[in-house]
């Protein structure tokens, strides 16, 4: 069964998702909503708890239409694939920079996963350099709210921290502070359009610097793990560069960074492939078991980078399908196929790789190689 229930303590039932056509057709029903407004008293008080504890705001992932569209739609222009492959260049700057001299014994993460898509997501909401190793705790801080046995002070400090940086940035930005022939930063963009209230700038900054590099860092990480445990099909893509798009989108689909998408609610019952979900039910699709839906995917735990017609949820799907999506791919095609091309012999240095505790996301404590 591909529907099933779940009870979640404090939370009553959840319904999980696991199969690919079903996660598809519960992630595209208007009919699921995602503004906890709507939904019953036990999931609207667990929802705010959470915010509060980040101290974000709404932002579009947790708005439905109109006010999603509205959202998005402020944002969407800058992450279009023309766009991003403008700024292809740039991330093959960033990552030659950062493999140039490296050698012996590495962190994967700290020498390139992290670094290259913060450095992008910082370059593109003008943000200095010299904040970033913040962002880097403060994200921290804030990812542990999604282990239910985290210390709260903790996750709370990342949390108004991460706000009070931007109220700050907001506060004192100059809008106009740019040569006119060149293009405003995406900051200094919305601020500018200002069609949005004072929070939902805040939540939305917020939101695109978390969501633009944590998720990515997985992808690059989890990726090379992944081809590094599979040595034939690391093999096959030295031998055949042309294949890296097709084989970042199976690499997305084998082990990506999302687990289980965001909850979502129905607000009315709600009928999938013969099971009903009573109105008023928290849903969630887990990914990483849709993805590997047999019924779907020809030996779905095989990792091979020659798949076709991989249709799978990496990135979600329906309106809120992943805005960044164009971005993460092309940033995890630069650093892959630099690692793979420079260092022909990279293999694990350990034996034992951490996970970090998070029901959501899968993400690698650190992975150290040996560059060879
Ligand atoms: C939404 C995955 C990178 C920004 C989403 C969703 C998924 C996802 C699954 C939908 C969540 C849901 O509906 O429950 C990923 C993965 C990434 C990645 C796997 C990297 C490999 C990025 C990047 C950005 C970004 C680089 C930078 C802009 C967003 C935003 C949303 C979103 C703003 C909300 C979209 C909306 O509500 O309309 N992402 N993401 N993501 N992602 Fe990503």
């Amino acid at each position: 069964m591909s529907i099933n229930e779940l009870e979640v303590p404090g939370l009553g039932t959840t319904w999980l998702v696991t199969g690919l056509e079903e996660g598809r057709a519960v992630l595209a029903d208007p009919r699921l909503s995602r503004d906890e407004r709507k939904a019953p008293d036990a999931l609207r008080a667990f929802a705010h708890n959470h915010r509060a504890d980040m101290s974000m705001g709404r932002h579009l992932l947790d708005e439905d239409p109109p006010d999603h569209t509205r959202l998005r739609g402020l944002i969407k222009k800058a992450f279009t694939p023309r766009r991003v492959e403008n700024l292809r260049p740039r991330a093959q700057e960033i990552t030659d920079a950062l493999l140039d001299g490296l050698s012996g014994e590495v962190d994967l993460i700290d020498a390139l996963a992290f670094p290259l898509p913060m450095t992008i997501m910082c370059e593109l909401l003008g943000l200095p350099e010299a904040d970033r190793a913040d962002f880097r705790i403060w994200g921290a801080e804030l990812a542990m709210g999604m282990d239910p046995t985290a210390d709260r002070a903790t996750v709370e400090h990342g949390g108004k921290a991460l706000r009070a940086y931007f109220e700050n940035l907001v506060a004192h930005i100059d809008v106009d502070d740019r040569p006119s022939d060149e293009q405003p930063d995406l900051t200094r963009a919305l601020i500018r359009a200002g069609r949005m209230s004072h929070d939902e700038l805040v939540s939305m900054l917020m939101l695109l610097l978390l969501a633009g590099h944590s998720t990515t860092v997985n992808l690059i990480s989890n990726g090379m793990l992944a081809l590094m445990t599979n040595p034939a099909q690391f093999a096959l893509l030295r031998e055949r560069p042309d294949l890296l798009p097709q084989a970042v989108e199976e690499l997305v689909r084998h082990d990506g960074p999302l687990q289980v998408s965001l909850p979502r609610h129905t607000l009315e019952d709600v009928e999938i492939s013969g099971v009903t979900i009573p109105a008023g039910s928290m849903v969630s699709v887990v990914v990483s078991a849709a993805n590997r839906d047999a019924s779907r995917f020809d030996d779905p735990d095989r990792l091979d980078i020659t798949r076709a017609d991989n249709q799978h949820l990496g990135f979600g799907h329906g309106v809120h399908f992943c805005v960044g999506a164009a971005l993460a791919r092309m940033e995890a095609q630069v650093a892959i196929g630099s690692l793979v091309s420079r260092f022909p012999n990279i293999r694990l240095a350990v034996t034992d790789l951490r996970w970090e505790v998070n029901p959501m996301l899968r993400a690698l404590v650190s992975l150290p190689v040996r560059l060879g």
